[in-house]
């Protein structure tokens, strides 16, 4: 039996359910990099195509389904980036395996389902955290530092969008009602996430309007004034049809903060720009892999015990943030 230093210095074995594009392309890349984590196992439903594409862990076991990776008793933590619409059952099952959760954002198709998934880790003492891996990028810890700072003085405005254009992609599960997909819980959480991490509260009150096509089943295009009061406010906006963009720019009374990669800035220097009266200056950050910094702060978190960064109450606010812009767009949410 391993003594308990030992354990602390041991590598926490990871899960993964499914071979999702994003699992297989940067989480769990990022995971077999890591300094604390070792990839274990995988479960795909196709778990022949999962092979080759795990081909960069030779060594990781793939089960043909998820059940057998949350019951894998190796198995220590999961990350699960399902559709949208099977993160509360697959996070559910696996806090109740005792295993902890790093889940893809959204957490939850709505703030409900969410708070049933932050009741079982409470009830399980299982570790939960949503997926946003910018949160964890140097440059928004940085931007968000100048804020509590008081550099730019109160903040008034934050405006942010996210799209790209996915084409003609019918499969995709962004497309797809069943599977809670549409632009906002893609990519429109996003800007909802970075308001609510500069405010530090939820919006009071929301007015928005979405587009959804006569023959689409999901909404294309979001966008919306959150209302955080006192004259405080977030703009932010997201598609599927727009170009290919994404930008914040953060306005307080006395200079602003505009970050022109702030999501997936991707493995190049990025820059943060804070323009205070009479001074403009450009704050440069190296490449960084902003998957690893995430997944290594979760593993610290399963080993010591550390609070994790993100928080749940944070989570299920945005999750009620999101509900309240498809309500005050007259969209159906949940679309059943
Ligand atoms: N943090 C980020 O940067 C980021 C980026 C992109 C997406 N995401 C999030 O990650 C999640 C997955 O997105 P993705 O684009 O990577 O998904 P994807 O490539 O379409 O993969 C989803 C996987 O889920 C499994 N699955 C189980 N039931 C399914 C069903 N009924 N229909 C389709 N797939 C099903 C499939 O895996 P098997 O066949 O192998 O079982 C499939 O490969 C979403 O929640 C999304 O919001 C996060």
């Amino acid at each position: 039996m391993q003594s308990d230093e030992t354990v602390l210095h041991t590598p926490v074995r990871w899960g993964v359910l499914s071979a999702a594009n994003i699992g297989v392309k940067r989480v769990a890349p990022a995971i077999h990099a890591s300094s604390n984590g070792r990839l274990v196992a995988v479960g795909s439903r196709n778990p022949g195509r999962a092979r080759e594409l795990f081909a960069f862990a030779p060594d990781v076991l793939i089960y043909e389904d998820y059940d057998s990776v949350i019951s894998d008793p190796e198995v220590e933590a999961l990350y699960i980036p399902l559709p949208n619409s099977l993160h509360a059952e697959w996070t559910i099952k696996a806090l109740r395996a005792g295993k902890h959760v790093l889940c893809e954002k959204p957490l939850a198709v709505n703030a409900e389902q969410g708070l049933t998934m932050v009741q079982v880790a409470r009830d399980t003492g299982m570790l939960l955290m949503e997926a946003f891996m910018y949160r964890f990028h140097p440059q928004t810890i940085w931007a968000l530092e100048q804020v509590a700072d008081g550099r730019i003085g109160t903040v008034k405005l934050i405006r942010s969008s996210f799209s790209f254009n996915v084409g003609s992609r019918p499969h995709d599960i962004r497309l797809q009602a069943a599977l809670a997909g549409g632009s906002l819980m893609d990519v429109g959480c996003y800007p909802v996430n970075l308001c609510r991490a500069v405010y530090g509260y939820a919006p009071l009150a929301v007015g928005a309007r979405v587009y959804t096509p006569a023959d689409g089943e999901v909404e294309r295009y979001a966008s919306a004034v959150l209302d955080f009061d006192g004259g405080r406010f977030g703009l932010i906006d997201s598609s599927f049809e727009l170009p290919t963009r994404q930008v914040a720019e953060i306005i307080g009374e006395t200079g602003t903060i505009t970050i022109p990669l702030p999501f997936t800035p991707g493995h190049i220097e990025t820059m943060v720009i804070l323009t205070l009266e009479g001074q403009t200056i450009h704050q440069r950050f190296a490449p960084v892999d902003q998957f690893r910094l995430e997944v290594e702060h979760f593993a610290a978190s399963v080993r010591f015990g550390h609070q994790l960064y993100l928080s749940l109450e944070e989570t299920i606010e945005n999750l009620a943030t999101i509900e309240a812009i498809y309500q005050s767009a007259g969209y159906p949410w949940p679309i059943e």
